[in-house]
């Protein structure tokens, strides 16, 4: 069976835990490496996050979980979240789903006038074709597009986490977020598949 297709170590933790995908611990990880969220989130009724990419939702539920009711929440795909684990919270009044296209500016602007947020976190992800290179040009494409959130609804101070395939082009993506960044770093979460070529571009402290 292939390492894609195995259900492995971190998707059954994820099921154990009320998560519908493995994804949730590498947020988890880099969250706790660089304090993407507040310690005491709960008690900050004023942070917004944006989540691109959302779908089927563990990184929603995650921050969800965090948050206990407070702060807010925007997070798009084109897909629907599953509804498997959210025990109600995909209903809260500080969650917005929308779904559709994070490349659109029909969309960016529904996101826009909700924010503006304090962490923009992307998973977004093309649906991979097996060409490398194919791939990457389409990661990348996704990516130059959460870098334009930052750009105009991301808060000065805040954070940004945009997953990379990395290849050709990325590190030009990593220089232009160190440019926008007190830090910019790349970092490959544990839960990363061995054989799987993506990484996570993060930017703390917007200029
Ligand atoms: C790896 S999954 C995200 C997993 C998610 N973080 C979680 O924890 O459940 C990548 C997602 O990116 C979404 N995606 C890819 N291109 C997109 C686009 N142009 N607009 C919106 N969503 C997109 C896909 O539909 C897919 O659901």
């Amino acid at each position: 069976m292939s390492d894609y297709k195995k259900p492995d170590y971190w998707s059954l933790k994820a099921q154990k835990e009320g998560y519908p995908a493995r994804s949730v611990y590498k947020l988890r990880e880099m969250d706790e490496k660089f304090s993407l969220l507040p310690r005491f989130l709960g008690a900050d009724t004023s942070f917004r996050i944006l989540d691109l990419g959302a779908a089927p939702g563990s990184w929603s539920l995650y921050v969800l979980r965090r948050m206990a009711g407070r702060g807010f929440l925007a997070a798009a795909d084109l897909v629907p979240l599953s509804r498997q684990y959210d025990k109600g919270l995909f209903e809260g009044k500080n969650f917005f789903f929308i779904r559709g296209d994070i490349t659109e500016q029909e969309l960016q602007e529904t996101l826009a006038v909700r924010g503006p947020y304090h962490l923009v976190m992307s998973d977004a992800a093309p649906a991979t074709t097996g060409n490398r290179s194919v791939d990457t040009l389409r990661s990348l494409a996704l990516v130059e597009t959460v870098i334009h959130y930052a750009d105009t609804i991301l808060a000065p101070g805040g954070s940004l986490v945009a997953k990379v395939f990395q290849g050709e082009g990325s590190p030009e993506i990593l220089k232009g977020i160190r440019e926008r960044f007190r830090l910019g770093k790349s970092f490959k979460p544990r839960a990363c598949r061995g054989s799987s070529f993506e990484t996570y571009y993060i930017g703390l402290g917007k200029k």
